[in-house]
């Protein structure tokens, strides 16, 4: 296999991820492994030496009654009893926004796949609706209503942590996307959801979810990262910290029962197929972690990818390592020393395989 970091081809199918199964858990090691192990001297770094990481409920008090684990904020359980592995605090919240940043690279400076200009732009008589479903910061949701002024977007998510201050023609509602949607029927020109991977147990009944509520004609659009790190080169090897990475969210997906590796396992197109979208169009993209590209895009992008995740690896995986596979904290900070060395090596050319689906209710039917 080819070691050139220009061999990334945005846009272009890549070749199949290997199957989820192959990293089973058998392949996990230890949380001791990484206690009893010296931290790898520094080698190319990408980042600098220095340590950068130093059904709709209306919003009331107990909402806000965040649970706490080791330190970190998750959304409160009192409303829903979704259960969500990602911290709502600003730190986790800045790495989310820096993601985003990220993927908006990705897509050259878009939101979206979807064929929607026509749709979205020529507002005839009504306005067109637009829905995000688990909207994080509300980042996609805010930049989407300031570049489509005549599009409504509601954004949605299990934790109200989405400023106040947004466009006239955005707004946020408290909601668990899980549970039977409260919108009526062909409500929405446009259903974008991102980044959901290890929150939905049932895909298949989202996208029924999302087909029922989008308009006749309208698209629905999905965007999933990988949480499995591979390499073309042989250059990220079996055991690293990275390797690990992604069969420890494997393993834990299985034992959580909401799939981590929605990507490898293909579960989202087979999601559309199954509530009956047509012309059902997908798009892949190996993001490369690290400065390690040549290319000077892909590795702008990859410098942002890593920059997301450096700034919060604690938020990223605490609750999975600890609750879900029963590491202790102690445990997951020296894992995460190790993972940050490898992550700033510029000689193990990483990536995560990105998916984007779109598809659109058809008119009749
Ligand atoms: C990784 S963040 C992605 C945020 C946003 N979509 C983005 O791409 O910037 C996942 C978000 O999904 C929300 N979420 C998780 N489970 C949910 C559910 N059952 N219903 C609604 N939102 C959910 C989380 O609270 C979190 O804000």
């Amino acid at each position: 296999m080819s070691s050139d970091p220009t061999q990334i081809s945005p846009g272009k199918p890549s070749s199949p991820a290997p199957a989820t199964e192959q990293l089973s858990s058998s392949h996990i090691l230890p949380a001791e492994h990484w206690t009893t192990r010296a931290i790898d001297d520094d080698r190319d770094s990408s980042l600098g030496d220095s340590d950068t990481a130093s059904s709709t409920a209306s919003l009331s008090a107990s909402i806000l009654e965040y649970r706490t684990l080791h330190g970190r904020t998750y959304h409160s359980d009192k409303i829903t009893d979704a259960q969500y592995w990602t911290p709502n605090d600003e730190r986790q919240m800045e790495a989310s926004d820096i993601i985003h940043h990220c993927l908006t690279l990705v897509h050259d400076g878009k939101l979206f796949k979807a064929p929607l200009k026509d749709d979205i732009q020529v507002v005839t008589d009504s306005s067109k609706t637009v829905l995000d479903v688990g909207t994080g910061t509300g980042i996609w949701a805010i930049d989407f209503a300031d570049q489509y002024p005549h599009a409504l977007v509601t954004g949605t998510d299990i934790s109200p942590i989405q400023p106040t201050w947004v466009p006239p023609n955005c707004k946020f509602e408290m909601d668990d996307a899980t549970l039977e949607w409260t919108y009526a029927d062909g409500h929405f020109d446009y259903i974008h959801m991102r980044y959901l991977f290890g929150s939905i147990a049932d895909w298949p009944a989202l996208l029924r979810r999302a087909y029922r509520c989008c308009k006749p004609g309208g698209w629905v659009e999905s965007f999933e990262a990988s949480c499995v790190f591979r390499s073309d080169d042989g250059s990220l090897v079996e055991g690293s910290p990275m390797d690990q990475w992604g069969r420890v969210f494997v393993e834990a997906g299985k034992r959580f029962g909401r799939p981590f590796d929605v990507v490898g396992e293909g579960l989202v197109q087979d999601a559309f197929r199954k509530a009956g979208f047509e012309e059902i169009t997908e798009w892949e993209f190996k993001c490369p972690i690290g400065g390690w590209p040549k290319n000077e895009k892909l590795k702008e992008i990859g410098l942002y990818a890593l920059a997301g995740i450096d700034q919060d690896i604690e938020g990223w995986i605490l609750f999975v390592w600890a609750q879900v596979m029963g590491w202790s904290k102690e445990q997951v900070a020296v894992y995460i020393a190790h993972l940050r060395k490898q992550l700033r090596d510029t000689n193990v050319h990483g990536y995560a395989l990105m998916r984007c689906v779109y598809g659109r209710k058809p008119e009749k039917g």
